[in-house]
């Protein structure tokens, strides 16, 4: 079996489902109200560990309901907790408003994953025993650097999710092999707004980038050879929470199967597609045999 490890957030989402967003200044009526363990490193690690592989979490819960919570539900996904830190401050929270067409929009409180600032004993041991690292930016830049470092001096393979995006240093980057943002955030990173632009200047930061498209798919760049277009499955989406966390933990196993790149591609579109037909971030992941149902080659 591929082991995956993840050094990442943990959050409680407070979801808001309404038929819109709210401006600034404005207040609207929502329609339902939910609380979902969520986080971009826990939905990562929970929707690799659903996908097939073995997961070990590295991050930090607080000392709170909302931790204990997190924790039991990367626990009963499969997930590996033994580096998840309680520490004694509030867990992370996301506070999410989706709409009518299955959009959100997130403001994420760090809470305990501000405290993720470095490694901690043991966690280079994790990384070093994994295939992959998947890391994204909702905890401290210093740690994911020395993640990324870490995995580099073990030939271990590093994704990359610039989400939140912001500006991304050369120590950072030099110890990425796979970039997968969103057209949003690959346009922050390049302030290139035409997401094939975008992916081929964001190709001279990696050595592999993804671009996701939402409903259009998915662009994949590599060095040297033509950019490949990914169809996604034709689905209506209820809440695209966590759709993109799905994405990469799927392809993170898949990758790391050894499936070619088209075929790993398809595979995680078929989760996504998945994720974004349900409610929530954790509780949208499909389980590897709905995956198989799903994807079609
Ligand atoms: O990517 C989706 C996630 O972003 C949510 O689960 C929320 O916690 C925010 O971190």
């Amino acid at each position: 079996m591929t082991h995956i490890a993840v050094l990442g957030s943990t959050n409680m989402d407070l979801v808001a489902y309404a038929e819109r967003a709210p401006q600034l200044g404005e207040t609207v009526t929502g329609r339902d109200f939910r609380t979902v363990p969520g986080g971009k490193g826990a939905n990562q690690a929970i929707a690799a560990a659903r996908a097939g592989a073995t997961v070990s979490m590295i991050g930090a819960v607080g000392h709170d309901a909302y931790g204990v919570r997190l924790r039991e539900t990367l626990e009963h996904s499969g997930v590996d907790t033994d580096s998840l830190r309680t520490i004694e401050c509030h867990s992370g929270t996301a506070h999410i408003v989706v709409d009518n067409e299955g959009g959100n929009a997130i403001v994420v409180v760090p809470g305990a994953n501000g405290t993720v600032d470095h490694l901690s004993p043991g966690d280079e041991g994790v990384i070093a025993s994994a295939d992959t690292l998947l890391l994204q930016l909702e905890i401290p830049l210093a740690a994911v650097v020395a993640g990324a470092q870490a995995a580099r001096r073990h030939g271990v393979h590093t994704i990359l999710t610039p989400s939140p995006a912001r500006p991304l240093p050369a120590e950072l980057l030099d110890n990425i092999d796979l970039l997968v943002a969103n057209e949003r955030e690959a346009a922050a990173l390049t302030d290139r707004f035409d997401p094939r632009d975008a992916a081929a200047a964001l190709l001279d930061l990696v050595p592999q980038v993804v671009v996701t498209l939402g409903a259009a798919g998915s662009l994949y760049l590599t060095r040297g050879a033509q950019p490949l277009v990914i169809p996604a499955p034709r689905v209506t989406a209820v809440d695209s929470t966590g759709a993109g966390d799905t994405f990469v933990g799927a392809l993170a196993v898949a990758l790391a199967e050894e499936k070619p790149v088209r075929e790993a591609l398809s595979w995680a579109a078929a989760a996504a597609a998945l994720a974004v037909q349900r409610e929530g971030a954790s509780t949208s992941m499909p389980y590897r045999p709905e995956i198989e149902a799903q994807y079609t080659g």
